[in-house]
């Protein structure tokens, strides 16, 4: 629709369609119609005043108009379109059956390579808020890129080794073996392994909490304790092949993907590839040798080796003065197998804002071993997230586990069952998976529904408040579409047919509203992709829900003497919000 009248326009105007096209924009207010071309830039272009070019157009696109605009009106610069309701009802409706889950796609990246690596926590740890952030993040920014045509690489990049595996190992080697840290580790090895963790940072002296947000390579600057040396020798041994150790690395690997998968389970979160950081010392190794040839790399005084990226950004330690890998070592090694394995047109690292530096040191540095493909390399940073009362039961007081706070909102969800649908919470089973959805569904939410890059405070009590902006406030607008469509037998699995006919002359303010807004769900879904922001698609949907809500309590939908039109409305709401909810990486529910 956007497209068609973009088309029009451009007939008109020194600009072509795509750009008449990202101009067009939805008006503040519906005084001034439904979408608005803006004028002002092509003020320079025509030497005309603004309102005199927005004057001429309207006058010349007034008996031009595609069949869902009713009026166009010169104000104030623009031009502004007047959709003519009942029309766009019939149209937006059958288009939504009939792309139903492609509905708001506009192919933006269709048979494009994308690669997104998201989520990488660290082997032996648990993941801290940023590593949740990472993942919700990821698996959503995955959606909108699959959902724009792309073929999308999802990459889990473990941090397997570095200095905090070289704790564990000596952890592992003292304490592995008592009793109660076996059972634990056993049952429940996430906490098994911190258990260990902890130990290891009471002897080392060190703030767990502190140990456990750290980012990789800071540990460079790390004092020296006689704790820390046995650590470090532990790990040059693994590095080194030593037998011993490489079994102890091997358990826990397995131990923490364990962890990490009932995660990812209950996260509904999945990857096409899980690699260990490990992996790619050798070949990174390589790079560094590269660099040094190609004189983009120095030997430091000390022995170790640098990248000269000055004066752009600061020089950066590439390779320790004994020869064993960083950080950026196995990044290097990374990047250079993943464009050899997927030849991707573009990849995206989702990683916290704190390692804004390294990643642009990273893909300079690519850039300047003339990898012309480091342009395609783009680091989605994003904000702080903190966890209201993150208090646990374990001897790291302060740490908050995934685990804890799944299960803490999938609590909250069940008494809010009890409270809303005592029939539902009889059902022990059916109540318990569904109060997990919603749940898990209120913690995506509160974490999507943020622009990435901005702080967030996650609340209980907001995440879980059924009539806020919140998951369960979309999970339950769809609940509401489905009942209503369950009583009056439409079967949903099948589109609809609905025509002109079926639709009124003239629509309530509430439905009108209803259909501009899914009419617009493109929109939404263009702006998402061109940020990289999944936090528009979760407003969009809140508003979508918010409008359909209205819509339900002024509009008689079963009996009325519009049925048949409304139903379909519900019934193109419910397909829509879907998608949004799709593209969120949200469960639906049927009933809660
Ligand atoms: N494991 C790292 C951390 O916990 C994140 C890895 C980010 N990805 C990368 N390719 N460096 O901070």
């Amino acid at each position: 629709m956007k497209q068609e009248l973009a088309k029009l326009i451009a007939k008109h105007v020194p600009l072509s369609k795509e750009e008449v096209e990202s101009l067009l924009e939805v008006p503040p207010s519906d005084e001034l119609g439904d979408l608005a071309f803006p004028c002002f830039s092509l003020s320079k272009l025509m030497k005309k005043p603004p309102a005199e070019i927005a004057e001429e157009l309207a006058s010349k696109l007034g008996d031009k108009l595609p069949s869902e605009f009713v009026d166009v009106k010169a104000i104030n610069g623009y031009v502004n379109f007047f959709f003519n309701i009942p029309v766009l009802a019939s149209k937006i409706i059958a288009k939504i059956f009939n792309e139903s889950d492609r509905y708001g796609s506009m192919n933006f990246v269709s048979g494009k390579e994308v690669v997104i690596e998201y989520s990488s926590p660290n082997v032996g740890k648990p993941m801290h808020v940023g590593h949740i952030r990472s993942t919700l993040l990821g698996d959503s920014l995955k959606r909108l890129f699959m959902f724009q045509g792309a073929r999308v690489h999802s990459i889990n990049y473990l941090g397997d080794i570095g200095l905090h595996i070289g704790k564990l190992l000596v952890a592992y080697e003292l304490w592995g073996n008592e009793a109660p840290i076996r059972k634990l580790l056993e049952k429940e090895p996430e906490k098994g392994l911190l258990e260990l963790y902890v130990k290891f940072c009471e002897m080392e002296n060190v703030d767990i909490e502190d140990e456990l947000m750290k980012t990789p390579g800071s540990e460079e600057k790390e004092v020296r304790d006689e704790w820390t040396e046995k650590a470090r020798q532990a790990l040059r041994k693994l590095e080194n092949g030593d037998k011993h150790y490489t079994a102890i690395w091997k358990k826990i690997c397995e131990l923490s993907t364990k962890a990490f998968e009932r995660i990812y389970a209950r996260l509904g979160v999945s990857f096409d590839e899980i690699t260990g950081q490990s992996q790619y010392a050798e070949k990174g190794k390589a790079v560094v040798r590269e660099a040094l040839e190609k004189g983009v790399a120095k030997k430091g005084e000390t022995g170790e080796i640098i990248a000269l990226l000055e004066p752009d950004l600061p020089n950066k330690v590439l390779l320790r003065k004994d020869g064993t890998a960083l950080y950026i070592t196995q990044d290097l090694g990374a990047a250079i197998s993943r464009y050899e394995k997927y030849k991707f047109d573009s990849m995206l690292y989702i990683v916290g804002s704190e390692q804004e530096l390294y990643f642009k040191q990273l893909f300079l540095l690519l850039e300047k071993l003339g990898y012309e493909w480091a342009k395609r390399c783009k680091h989605v940073k994003f904000g702080l997230l903190s966890i209201e009362g993150g208090k646990l039961s374990t001897r790291a007081g302060r740490i908050i586990l995934l685990e804890d706070v799944l299960d803490r909102a999938r609590k909250l969800a069940m008494e809010e069952i009890k409270l809303k649908n005592p029939e539902l919470a009889k059902d022990k089973q059916r109540s318990e998976e569904i109060a997990e959805k919603v749940g898990v569904g209120a913690l995506k939410y509160s974490v999507l529904a943020v622009e990435p890059i901005k702080f967030i405070k996650f609340s209980y009590k907001q995440a879980l408040n059924f009539e806020g902006n919140s998951g369960p406030y979309l999970q339950y607008s769809y609940v509401r579409a489905s009942s209503i469509l369950r009583k009056a037998n439409i079967k949903t699995d099948k589109p609809m047919e609905i025509s002109a006919k079926d639709v009124p002359q003239e629509l309530s303010s509430e439905e009108a509203k209803l259909v501009k807004k899914l009419a617009h769900f493109s929109l939404a879904t263009e702006r998402a992709f061109n940020e990289l922001n999944p936090s528009i698609i979760a407003n969009y949907g809140f508003e979508l829900c918010q409008l359909f809500n209205e819509f339900y309590h002024a509009c008689q939908v079963i009996g009325s003497q519009h049925q048949r039109f409304r139903l379909a409305l519900v019934a193109a709401f419910r397909q829509v919000l879907a998608n949004v909810l799709w593209l969120l990486g949200i469960e639906r529910v049927e009933e809660m």
